[in-house]
């Protein structure tokens, strides 16, 4: 398949849609490449990843039950093993962090969409690849917790959590924007 179809054919899986195997080492560095090799105004590498082995996605999904039960109470046991499930949906975990520098000439817009780059060049990289990927945030996304016992300031924000690995099932089509609703056409200032 060349670049373009890779890229006409993409699909999220829902992460708990996917099963083993995930990516190996080698596999997984060369995505990992493709997310640092995205469009960057001013070379700020304005984003950072961390891969989340499996212990780490267990400490996570600890996490996560601990923080539900603390702010619901009576959550149902059902939902807090759901909630327990999260990080273990796929077998590679991945975090995309960015701290914005605020001050900096190149505005803080284009270090957002740069960091969007690097997530959607990290989906595009699992699906070449041959792994299935999802960009979620989720509530983990938002916690400061989270953020903190992943070793962030408050001010770093996670951009998204990739989870990558195979579909258990072919996912199904997912109906696209029209393109004639995105896409006009300019020739200069209407006379
Ligand atoms: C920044 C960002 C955050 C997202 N977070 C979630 C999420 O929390 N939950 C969810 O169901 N989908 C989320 N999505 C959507 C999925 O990643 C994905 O786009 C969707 O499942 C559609 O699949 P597609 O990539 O084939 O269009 C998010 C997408 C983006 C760009």
């Amino acid at each position: 398949m060349d670049a373009l179809d890779l890229i006409l054919t993409r699909r999220s899986v829902l992460a708990r849609n996917m099963v083993a195997p995930g990516p190996n080492d080698d596999q997984l560095e060369a995505i990992l490449r493709a997310g640092i090799r995205v469009p960057d105004h001013g070379k700020l590498a304005p984003w950072r990843v961390q891969v989340i082995d499996a212990a780490g996605q267990r400490a996570l999904a600890d996490l996560f039950v601990d923080i539900q039960r603390r702010a619901q109470p009576d959550m149902a046991e059902a939902q807090l093993l759901a909630e327990g499930r999260r990080p273990l949906r796929a077998p590679v975990l991945l975090a995309v962090t960015q701290t914005l520098q605020r001050d900096h000439k190149i505005p803080t817009m284009e270090q957002r969409l740069s960091a969007g780059a690097f997530c959607q060049n990290l989906l595009v990289a699992a699906h070449a690849s041959g792994f299935v990927a999802q960009w979620l945030t989720e509530w983990p996304a938002y916690d400061d917790e989270v953020k903190a016992a992943l070793g962030h300031r408050p001010e770093t924000d996670i951009v998204g959590f990739i989870y990558i690995g195979s579909a258990a099932e072919p996912p199904q089509e997912r109906a696209r924007a029209d393109l004639d609703k995105v896409v006009s056409h300019w020739s200069g200032p209407a006379s």
